[in-house]
């Protein structure tokens, strides 16, 4: 064991490791430093090495320092945001974890583990500014806003199951109450919310969706609530999308995935309505509709402990669940006409219709990925085919595959009551006959029927 786990071979371990690692003593000064950390850090591990910390970051101080903090205060932190500049002068954004080591109750020194999210950092601080540019841009122009936006007339559906959502929803509209939606991928989650928002008062006022899945903790937090200049992120004084969504509509899509932390300073806005920038102190009055979408139940994730019980009560004032598509086939060839409309105007065809055999199997289909699918493949059926109807052969291969297994299986369950005794009938003879090796009277008596009357059905039956 002791072999395996020399201390050369963890090293090199470490060194293939994403993360960058770094180890310092009680007094601070560093021990340790993996090779991902020497590169986002900018430095080589021998200047670094032996050194303390605070020599090698001069732009943080024992109260900035994840790691410091660690041996301070004796408890791990996690995923804690901290942004500095390198040994050579560059910002760099890390997500730590650090952990304080101890022997028999003493702190030796600690371990921390980070992420370098600078690039993610510079992108979402860009985004945010041409976020900005563009509803002050719109402001200017209000008309441009509404004519991009999606209505309830997009919304594509005769089924009772979409009417009744689409009534739900229009009401809602009307009020400023949250919302969640929740529906399956590509079940129209976002189209409706685009449709609240455009049939609401707040329609000439900011829409802005936030996907609460993707970003580190602590990104996400000043994305949505902003930052003031000096605070720990090393971030500017900055709006977050609460305040530029101030009279609209935020959408905050994957809630389910939004981490617990921030749950609860969003529970807070949805109660008293205040924001608060990160590293601020005073609350800010913001006037935003929340809408937010899940792609899961709901009440699996609050089971799950991953969607707070509280937030989703206030969040589910209205409820709205969005059908799967094969809950709503009768959907099916509407949304397929509406679709060859759009791609024959983008794509400058003139296809009619489907051919029987599709819609049989689109009516068959399970639809994993619901309308967006439906979607992509008459969009890619209409880039390959000719002619003016979608068959078979244009569709991906899984699909015909999937016809031949099931829809032929259907067809023949498709026949008359009639035709499904004749075939047990003649089933039954053909067994007797060869039972009885073609004597017919001997057949008749085990079908328990006149001689005759089997003559006459191997005839009609050409047996
Ligand atoms: N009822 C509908 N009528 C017309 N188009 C629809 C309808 N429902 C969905 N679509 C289209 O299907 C695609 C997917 O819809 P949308 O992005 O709203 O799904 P989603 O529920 O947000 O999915 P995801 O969970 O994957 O984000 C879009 O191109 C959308 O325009
Ligand atoms: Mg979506």
């Amino acid at each position: 064991m002791e072999m395996i786990f020399s201390k050369s071979n963890v090293e090199t371990i470490l060194d293939y490791v994403e993360e960058g690692i770094q180890i310092i003593d009680a007094r601070g000064r560093i021990v340790y430093f993996n090779c991902s950390a020497a590169q986002y850090e900018d430095i080589h591990r021998e200047e670094a090495i032996g050194r303390h910390i605070l020599d090698v970051y001069p732009s943080l101080d024992p109260d900035t320092s994840t790691l410091l903090k660690a041996i301070e205060k004796g408890v791990p932190t996690f995923d804690i945001q901290q942004s500095f500049l390198s040994y050579k002068g560059n910002k760099i954004t890390t997500v730590n974890s650090s952990f304080p080591i101890k022997t028999r109750g003493k702190i030796i020194g600690a371990i921390e583990i980070s992420k370098n999210i600078t690039h993610v950092q510079e992108l979402s601080e860009r985004v945010m500014a041409l976020q900005e540019q563009l509803l002050y841009k719109e402001k200017k122009d209000q008309k441009s806003q509404d004519s991009t936006s999606f209505t309830f007339l997009d919304i594509i559906g005769q089924s009772k199951e979409i009417l009744k959502v689409k009534e739900l929803a229009l009401k809602a509209s009307q009020t400023s109450s949250p919302i969640m939606i929740y529906g399956e991928t590509g079940t129209g989650k976002e189209l409706f919310v685009h449709a609240i928002h455009a049939s609401s008062i707040r329609r000439n006022k900011p829409f802005i969706a936030q996907n609460c899945g993707a970003l580190p903790t602590s990104l996400l937090e000043s994305i949505l609530f902003g930052t003031v200049k000096g605070s720990f992120t090393g971030a500017d004084n900055r709006a977050g999308l609460f305040e530029l969504a101030d009279g609209g509509t935020l959408f905050l899509d994957e809630i389910n995935s939004m981490p617990i932390e921030l749950q609860v300073k969003l529970l807070r806005v949805l109660q008293d309505g205040t924001i608060r920038r990160v590293g601020d102190i005073k609350t800010r009055k913001v006037d935003v509709r929340i809408v937010a979408a899940s792609n899961e139940d709901p009440l699996i994730a609050v089971e799950q402990k991953r969607l707070r019980r509280d937030l989703y009560y206030r969040l589910n004032v209205v409820s709205l669940v969005l059908p799967q598509l094969k809950e709503r086939i009768g959907d099916i060839p509407i949304l397929t006409q509406f679709f060859i409309g759009k791609f024959n105007y983008k794509l400058n065809k003139n296809v009619q219709k489907i051919s029987n055999e599709v819609l049989k199997l689109f009516e068959n289909y399970d639809w994993p990925g619901n309308v967006r699918e439906l979607e992509h493949v008459i969009e890619g059926a209409m880039n390959i085919m000719d002619g003016d109807t979608i068959t078979l052969e244009c569709l991906p291969m899984h699909f015909e595959k999937y016809y031949k297994k099931n829809i032929k299986k259907i067809d023949v369950e498709d026949i008359s009551l009639k035709e499904a005794l004749e075939n047990l009938e003649i089933h039954l003879i053909k067994d007797a006959l060869i039972k009885w090796d073609q004597n017919i009277s001997h057949a008749a008596d085990e079908l328990k029927i006149p001689r005759q009357t089997l003559q006459y059905k191997i005839k009609k039956y050409k047996i």
